[in-house]
């Protein structure tokens, strides 16, 4: 297969092209904005391997720039957009580019997609996040979406678009909805990074409120590896929820992080809280695995292992708290920091 990867030098997108490319003979361009959260360094061994590099090309350019996309999807026999911003908290800073690109961009890739001379299969990565704060039980496909943050709702809007094209002009979708990830590349902005990050300089971890929000913990690769299958496997028009391997509160999450760092929870910062903060996500996974998919990887095999990648990746993680990172830290944790109570 041919495939054009939208957002793939970010964190999940980049691990899906490492591993396709090795696993199989298809061939991969990537288009990506290379926005604060894309590095190419995330494909060096893409572009360093011959046996990947001959089957793999980097452009960078916006998903929502018709002049880079309409031909490139003109090439390509499947469509797999990673491409969005990502991180809540920025979405309660300013959602504009959240809308741009989760919104705009989603439609400027199925209008290509619709144009293309020949069939082109459109897979949409979304996420549990749309819908919405789950008090109880778990979330199925046939679920209402209420997305309850900016990003959620600009998630929910892509989604709810590539559905319409399947249904009003018969374009050939998936939509995958994966629960929080984490593991090696993922920008220290995110939960797990950022503690383990801040951990290892010994700099407090700031935990919003109480600490007993829930989240459904998915390892990246296991992440990867499911949107394959759905890009294979998956039927037109349906939606597949991707859940992790272990619901876990996130001070419980900490603790284990701290555990495996030894250091001490007197790092943990009790801070004012996410506004429109979701206490829950849970999702049913039987449809994925009727299909014949499940997650391969334990939370703690994975937190194991990502603990182990931010430790001899250094180099990396600085860099990405490098730049604009200093001014969106103390607009996001300074005054918070400051008012922090023992946690
Ligand atoms: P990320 O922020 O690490 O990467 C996003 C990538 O998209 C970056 O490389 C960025 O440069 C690129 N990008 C952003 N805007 C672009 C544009 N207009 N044109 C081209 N490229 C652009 O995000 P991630 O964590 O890897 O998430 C990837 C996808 O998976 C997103 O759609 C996200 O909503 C979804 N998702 C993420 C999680 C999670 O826990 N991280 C969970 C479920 C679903
Ligand atoms: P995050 O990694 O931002 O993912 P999402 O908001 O998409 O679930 O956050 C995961 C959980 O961790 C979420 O409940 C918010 C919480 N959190 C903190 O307590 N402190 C932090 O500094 C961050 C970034 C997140």
């Amino acid at each position: 297969m041919r495939l054009l990867v939208t957002g793939g030098a970010g964190f999940i997108g980049s691990a899906f092209v490492r591993r396709r490319l090795r696993a199989t003979d298809d061939s991969v361009v990537v288009l990506d904005k290379l926005t604060y959260a894309g590095n190419r360094d995330n494909l060096a061994e893409c572009e360093r391997e011959p046996s990947l590099a001959a089957r793999f090309r980097f452009v960078r350019g916006d998903i929502c720039d018709p002049a880079a996309v309409e031909p490139l999807v003109a090439e390509v026999d499947a469509v797999v957009n990673f491409a969005a911003e990502s991180h809540v908290d920025r979405s309660i800073i300013d959602d504009a580019a959240f809308l741009r690109t989760g919104v705009m961009g989603v439609h400027l890739l199925l209008e290509a997609v619709r144009a293309a001379q020949h069939p082109v299969r459109f897979v949409q990565v979304s996420t549990d996040e749309i819908y919405g704060e789950v008090a109880e039980g778990l979330s199925v496909e046939s679920d209402a979406l209420r997305p309850r943050s900016p990003y959620a709702a600009a998630k929910a809007s892509g989604e709810m678009l590539a559905a319409a094209y399947y249904v009003t002009h018969g374009t050939d979708v998936v939509i995958t909805r994966g629960a929080n990830t984490f593991g090696p590349f993922q920008h220290p902005e995110k939960i797990v990074p950022l503690f383990i990050t801040n951990a290892l300089d010994d700099q407090p971890l700031p935990l919003y409120g109480d600490g007993r929000q829930e989240r459904d913990w998915l390892f990246v690769d296991d992440h990867a590896d499911a949107v394959a299958f759905v890009l294979d496997h998956g039927a037109s028009g349906e939606a597949y929820n991707v859940p992790g391997h272990g619901r876990r509160f996130n001070r419980d999450l900490t603790a284990q992080i701290l555990e495996m760092l030894n250091k001490p929870w007197s790092l943990v910062r009790s801070v004012s809280d996410r506004p429109g903060h979701d206490l829950r996500y849970a999702m049913d996974g039987a449809k994925l695995a009727h299909l014949g998919w499940r997650p391969q990887t334990a939370l703690e095999d994975g937190l194991a292992e990502t603990v182990d990648w931010f430790q001899s990746n250094s180099d990396w993680w600085r860099r990405a708290k490098s730049g604009d990172w200093a001014s969106y830290y103390d607009e996001q944790y300074g005054w918070r920091l400051a008012e922090s109570v023992e946690a």
